[in-house]
């Protein structure tokens, strides 16, 4: 029997941060990782650069059932202390937009950072080591494939549901049920959307033209690209809006942001150019001459009823489109939902049923943005939880 004070699932960002602020307070902490090495996510992300912080983290920036519980941990680790970290170890990065803070050079050096930082409090990290079962009397044990361990805290870091390929699993919901923790039903978000039959199916003749939009679902909005792919929409506009999408919700898209579409047409409207024609300058011309062919007549603009134009006006700033599904979890950036966050302290992310059981990071029923927030809050919560277990 292997005795520690503080046993972790998954050396993903949460499971490191928080085995890292554990071990400097002198615990004797454990990582257990099923792949042959820790991070993989972080590898892969930013595409290869990590993403690591958005220096704008604002709670508003996170969708959870409960959109107060993210503030304490946010705000006891915040952007400015994870740079304070990169800086720390020379690692160079920059603001690619919107406060997205990238690495220059790879998102190995985030990954190296924290394995220095985890060596020097003096954590373990057992890799290849498969959870049997958990089980609790007076301290947790663990029975893995590397033999058992037991622990006063336990914490599961193992992540959501997206990107099964590289390892993600299910394991944290299911311990949260064996120990009677509720779930918010986990869904696929920042993931691309897929068109239905309909006009969507047209227009995947257009896969790889990008478009500037605002998205819209309810009374929520997004400033970025559009990219049309061939079997529905993805770019960042569509990723961050599937978070808030639910089946049968419409998606509103105005093609002509920060323009005033009627007083363009009637500007036009003498001109006998075709419709398709005047907004190819405002539009990719592919796009422009797809979206008339589904939209208005072919005719030239003088030829075009006041009334129609104002429809074509108003269909332009807001074009409504229903899509029948999501690409899943293969896509997925991230996993929304998860455990609900009224289980947990939000100062220390402890359930409030099972002293020393602790969920941090993507498995917590907290998902952020696109932009570097979804980390923030890996780090964010396993600092809170490595202060106090
Ligand atoms: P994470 O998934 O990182 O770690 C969980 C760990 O647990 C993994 O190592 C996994 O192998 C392990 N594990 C799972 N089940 C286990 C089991 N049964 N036993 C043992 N170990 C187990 N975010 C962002 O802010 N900026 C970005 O640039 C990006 N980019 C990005 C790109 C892509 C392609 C994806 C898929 C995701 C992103 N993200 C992102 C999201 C970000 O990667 C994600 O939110 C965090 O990695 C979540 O950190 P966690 O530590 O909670 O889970």
């Amino acid at each position: 029997m292997q005795n520690y004070d503080v046993i972790i699932i998954g050396a993903g960002a949460a499971g490191l941060m928080c085995a890292i602020e554990a071990g400097k307070r002198g615990r004797k902490v454990v990582v257990l990782e099923h792949n042959g090495s820790v991070g993989r996510k972080i590898a892969i992300s930013g595409g290869g650069r990590c993403n690591f912080t958005n220096s704008n983290t604002k709670p508003e920036n996170f969708l959870s059932d409960n959109p107060h519980f993210c503030k304490s941990a946010l705000a006891r680790y915040t952007p400015q202390d994870f740079v304070a970290l990169v800086k720390k170890h020379d690692i160079s990065f920059y603001e690619k937009k919107l406060g997205q803070l990238f690495c220059v050079a790879s998102s190995g050096q985030i990954i190296q950072m924290l394995l220095d930082e985890g060596a020097a409090a003096g954590v373990e990290i057992k890799l290849n080591c498969t959870v049997k079962s958990v089980l609790k009397d007076a301290l947790f044990c663990v029975e893995t494939n590397q033999g058992a361990l037991l622990a006063k805290s336990l914490v599961i870091a193992t992540g959501g549901l997206s990107i099964p390929k590289i390892g993600a699993t299910d394991f944290g919901y299911r311990v949260a049920r064996q120990f009677g923790l509720k779930i918010i039903e986990p869904r696929p978000a920042l993931v691309p959307l897929r068109f239905g039959a309909g006009e969507g199916e047209k227009l995947t003749a257009l896969s790889g033209v990008a478009v500037d939009v605002v998205a819209r679902c309810g009374k929520v909005s997004f400033r970025e690209n559009v990219l049309l792919t061939h079997r529905g929409m993805s770019g960042p506009a569509i990723l961050q809006i599937s978070s808030y999408w639910q089946p049968n919700s419409e998606i509103g898209l105005d093609l002509l942001p920060e323009q005033d579409a009627a007083e363009i047409l009637q500007t036009a409207k003498t001109r006998k150019v075709e419709l398709a024609t005047l907004l190819s300058q405002y539009l990719p011309q592919r796009f422009a001459h797809a979206w008339c062919a589904l939209h208005a007549p072919v005719r030239p603009l003088n030829q075009i009823s006041d009334k129609e134009l104002r429809r074509i006006a108003t269909q332009l700033h807001d074009w409504r489109l229903r899509f029948s599904s999501t690409e899943g979890y293969a896509k997925a950036e991230v996993t929304a939902g998860g455990v609900d966050t009224r289980e947990l302290s939000s100062q220390t992310m402890e359930t409030r049923c099972v002293p020393g059981l602790y969920f941090i990071g993507e498995v917590v029923d907290v998902t952020g943005w696109l932009g570097g927030y979804n980390f923030q809050w890996a780090w964010a919560s396993g600092f809170a939880a490595g202060r106090n277990c």
